[in-house]
């Protein structure tokens, strides 16, 4: 029986792939382990957390004695790891927090692996769920691919770049299969209002400016976060050991554009007059090493596991608008920061 921790569940992408994972494969175990940063909120996973499949644990993947106890707990199998600092913005101001995260907290976890799966490093699988940040930035042409050279600007890239190199070097020295994945801009329901999408969202709901860095023209490839956690879930299961997966949506938006497209299918939606969000828009300082253009060339997964995105960007940003409309108190609670009496509530006394 598969007993896989999966680590950052209860941020953004973690708790689409907890879901995943807890729904479709009720023989595996799944134990997700956060530490509950400002990122992480268990009420992502209320529809799922009396699961009998399904067990949380509080923990940092910094802590060692932690990290050891909850694969000694559970007889952890595999590893999805996906905890991380993610925001760059954020990276800029505190490069420190990502080192100790991303990179010696990602050590941490390949440590846990050395020690306890040596007996047979054939049968367990550490699988690092990674970005496309890590091959730095595209001129106007060209896509990302499998062979691309690593080039990090920001602190948050580097650190997730380091992290890449050390699962690789893992694989490469003690012989732990490993599998790397570098993706694209996810969005969808429970992102943090502090990425571009659901900030522009929430901003566009409380009549707030909408903050546009720089000229606006910066490039992202966005992609459905279910899709992503149908990709992670095929990579896991299929993917060959050793290798890279490049995951992207074929779907290039100029910021500013994107921006536009919100502010038309927000004001539909909010009955608002045409034009209404769009006054809204403020262009502000821009972010220090700001990346120009990212996009994925995602071929390799598609011809050798068959994934493909499954939306279009226009469906998955009406569902997301939906989403977020519908869940205004997950909105607040998240904004205001009440959330994190949700744990103190729900897991207290365990
Ligand atoms: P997120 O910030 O929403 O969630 C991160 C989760 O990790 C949170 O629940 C947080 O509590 C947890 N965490 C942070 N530090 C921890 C620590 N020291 N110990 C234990 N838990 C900790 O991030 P996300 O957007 O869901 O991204 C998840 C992963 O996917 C990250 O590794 C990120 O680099 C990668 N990724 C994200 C995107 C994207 O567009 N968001 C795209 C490609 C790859
Ligand atoms: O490419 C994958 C990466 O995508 C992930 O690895 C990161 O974890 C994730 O945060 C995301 O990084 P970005 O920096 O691309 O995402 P963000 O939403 O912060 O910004 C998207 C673009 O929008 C970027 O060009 C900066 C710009 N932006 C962002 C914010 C928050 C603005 O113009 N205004 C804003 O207020």
């Amino acid at each position: 029986m598969k007993k896989i921790l999966i680590t950052g569940g209860a941020g953004f992408i973690g708790s689409c792939v907890v879901r995943r994972f807890v729904n479709n494969y009720p023989d595996y175990l799944i134990v997700n382990l956060d530490s509950l940063t400002y990122a992480g909120n268990l009420q992502n996973l209320i529809d799922i957390e009396d699961f009998p499949n399904y067990r949380f644990e509080k923990a940092d993947i910094r802590n060692k004695e932690e990290i050891n106890r909850i694969f000694d707990k559970y007889d952890i199998t595999d590893v999805v790891h996906l905890a991380a600092e993610s925001h760059v913005d954020r990276s800029i101001t505190n490069p420190l927090d990502f080192v100790l995260t991303n990179v010696i907290g990602t050590v941490t976890l390949l440590e846990a692996a050395k020690t306890k799966w040596k007996e047979n490093y054939g049968e367990h699988l550490f699988y690092h769920v990674s970005t496309d940040e890590v091959y730095g930035a595209l001129g106007s042409e060209g896509l990302f691919t499998e062979e691309t050279r690593y080039d990090p600007h920001s602190p948050y890239s580097a650190s997730k770049a380091a992290s890449d190199h050390f699962v690789r070097a893992y694989h490469d020295t003690y012989g732990i299969k490993a599998v790397v994945s570098n993706c694209s801009n996810n969005y969808g329901p429970y992102h943090f209002p502090e990425k571009l999408i659901p900030l522009m969202i929430n901003n566009i709901i409380n009549h707030k400016p909408l903050p546009v860095y720089g000229d606006g023209n910066y490039t992202r490839d966005w992609l459905y976060v279910k899709d992503h956690a149908v990709a992670i879930d095929l990579v896991f299961h299929e993917g060959k050991s050793g290798d890279t997966y490049n995951i992207g949506g074929f779907n290039e938006w100029k910021n500013i554009d994107l921006v536009l497209l919100l502010c038309k299918q927000m004001d539909e939606k909010l009955g608002r007059e045409p034009g209404t969000s769009n006054k809204l828009i403020t262009y502000v300082k821009d972010r220090p090493g700001h990346d120009r253009r990212y996009a994925i060339d995602a071929s390799k997964i598609n011809r050798e596991l068959g994934w493909k995105p499954s939306v279009t960007f226009e469906q998955g940003l009406s569902e997301t608008i939906d989403w977020f409309l519908a869940n205004e108190k997950w909105l607040n609670d998240v904004t205001s920061g009440n959330y994190a009496t949700y744990y103190d509530k729900q897991y207290a006394n365990i």
